[in-house]
């Protein structure tokens, strides 16, 4: 177990390299299943996600080879199990992606109920609308989800929720079913775009991904290839944002300024200045931030997943500042860890009242999910003293090096193992 030991009020100043999409990753690594060869994956973001995602296709008798820290050379062709094991489909959300992947291969896939941070509920009756309408049949026994099909065909399905995981598994499913499937009111995320482009890459026919229809022509079989996974946009946007609460100058690189559009706007009415070149941001603030209302939406609005880093920004706004959450129902669960800090910061609902205060205190801080976890470092980051940040597990999950990445800014965080209590001891 370890845990960050942050002494926060330090300027963060310099350059980040940016870390492949955790989010297009999860769903790239099941797509090699798809390919049925061998394929190289490039820019993988070294984090706990991709490792299980990469141990789960070992599992099921992939060939997985590393080449170096960020790229994998993976060969499916001998890849003949349907069944991803309990215990690793339960480390993630993304293990949802076997299930389409598999089905679209082998008619046939089993995969526990996905874990992940716990945002509320996380239904999945949208992948399994997709399955259903492509020809399949579902079951959930004792907490495995099995699907199978003698032979998938090409439909129309309109989704009655726009769902990034549901758009992905129908994808996945559906390359290799036979004729056309129509995608309509799908999700829009630039990792939607990089599946797409990746999965065409080994032979598929998908059209109008980025747009709210993807039309795919069924094709007979898929090959491997060599795919280069797009720059995290979410990880981009949490140091552009450390940048503002810490009152630094930071340079974001390895970016697709395009993807983070809905941050760079919201940043500027913020008060920070934002200038974007052809792969990179720089991100600086030298006066007081402003207030801001956001509601979160899917892409292309402002994204869920930096909910809560612009929270932590907004508690040191001169103001009154309002978040609603658009997509999940418990988002908020950083809230009393803010509060501890002497953040002013009132949840009802999905909405969020911000009073911005003039400083935030360092304070033992434990993170409850991925992105509230990194919104807590950010926020010891510019509080002066030392906060302790606790469960960093779940933010390792999403953030390559976030420690050595800080570090390399200026920061003074440092990553140590938690003692083990001694049961005997403590009595
Ligand atoms: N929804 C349904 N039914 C479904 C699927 C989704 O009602 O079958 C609802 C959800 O309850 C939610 C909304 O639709 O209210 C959107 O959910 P979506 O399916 O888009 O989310 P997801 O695919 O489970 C991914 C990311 C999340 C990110 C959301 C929204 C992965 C592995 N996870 O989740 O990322 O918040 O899209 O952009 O891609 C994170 O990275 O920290 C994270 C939580």
């Amino acid at each position: 177990m370890e845990k960050y030991i942050i002494n926060g009020g330090i300027p963060l100043h310099g350059e980040v390299e940016i870390s492949g999409a955790k989010n297009a990753a999860v769903a790239i690594l099941p797509a090699t299943i798809l390919a049925a060869g061998k394929c190289v994956i490039e820019n993988l973001p070294a984090i706990s996600d991709v490792m299980v995602s990469l141990q789960i296709l070992s599992e099921l008798g992939a060939r997985v080879r590393l080449i170096n820290k960020n790229t994998y050379e993976i060969d499916t062709t001998y890849l003949s199990c349907t069944e991803v094991p309990n215990e690793l489909s339960r480390q993630m959300r993304a293990s949802y992606y076997f299930l389409g992947a598999l089905l679209g291969r082998f008619g046939n896939a089993q995969v526990a109920m996905p874990g992940g941070c716990n945002l509320g509920p996380r239904p999945i009756d949208q992948h399994l609308k997709a399955f259903t309408a492509l020809g399949a049949e579902d079951s959930v026994e004792y907490g495995m989800i099995n699907v199978h099909s003698d032979s998938l065909k090409g439909v129309h399905i309109f989704f009655d929720t726009v769902s990034v995981g549901a758009t992905m598994n129908a994808m996945l499913s559906a390359v290799l079913a036979e004729g056309q499937t129509v995608l309509e009111n799908v999700a829009k995320e630039p990792h939607v775009v990089d599946l797409a482009n990746c999965l065409n890459m080994m032979g598929a026919e998908i059209r109008g991904a980025g747009t709210d229809v993807i039309r795919i022509r069924g094709v007979k079989s898929m090959h491997g290839c060599e795919y280069s996974i797009i720059p995290d946009q979410i990880e981009a946007g949490s140091y552009m944002v450390a940048a503002a609460v810490t009152g630094g100058d930071v340079t974001v690189r390895n970016v697709i300024p395009k993807h983070l559009e809905p941050i760079t706007a919201k940043l500027r009415l913020a008060g920070c200045e934002v200038e974007e070149f052809d792969e990179s941001v720089r991100v600086r603030r030298t006066g007081d931030l402003h207030p801001l209302k956001i509601k979160t939406m899917p892409h292309p609005g402002f994204p869920t997943d930096l909910q809560p880093l612009f929270a932590v920004m907004l508690c040191l706004a001169k103001g009154t500042s309002i978040i609603t959450e658009g997509i999940w129902e418990n988002r908020f669960r950083y809230a009393d860890e803010l509060a501890h800090m002497g953040a002013n910061i009132q949840v009802d609902g999905q909405v969020a009242v911000i009073e911005g205060v003039d400083s935030l205190q360092a304070a033992p801080l434990r993170a409850s999910d991925l992105r509230a976890g990194a919104a807590l470092v950010v926020a010891a980051l510019g509080a002066k003293g030392t906060s302790e940040v606790d469960e960093t597990s779940h933010i390792e999950r999403g953030y390559e090096n976030i420690v050595e990445k800080f570090q390399a800014l200026g920061a003074d965080i440092k990553r140590v193992d938690k003692p083990v209590l001694n049961v005997n001891q403590a009595m």
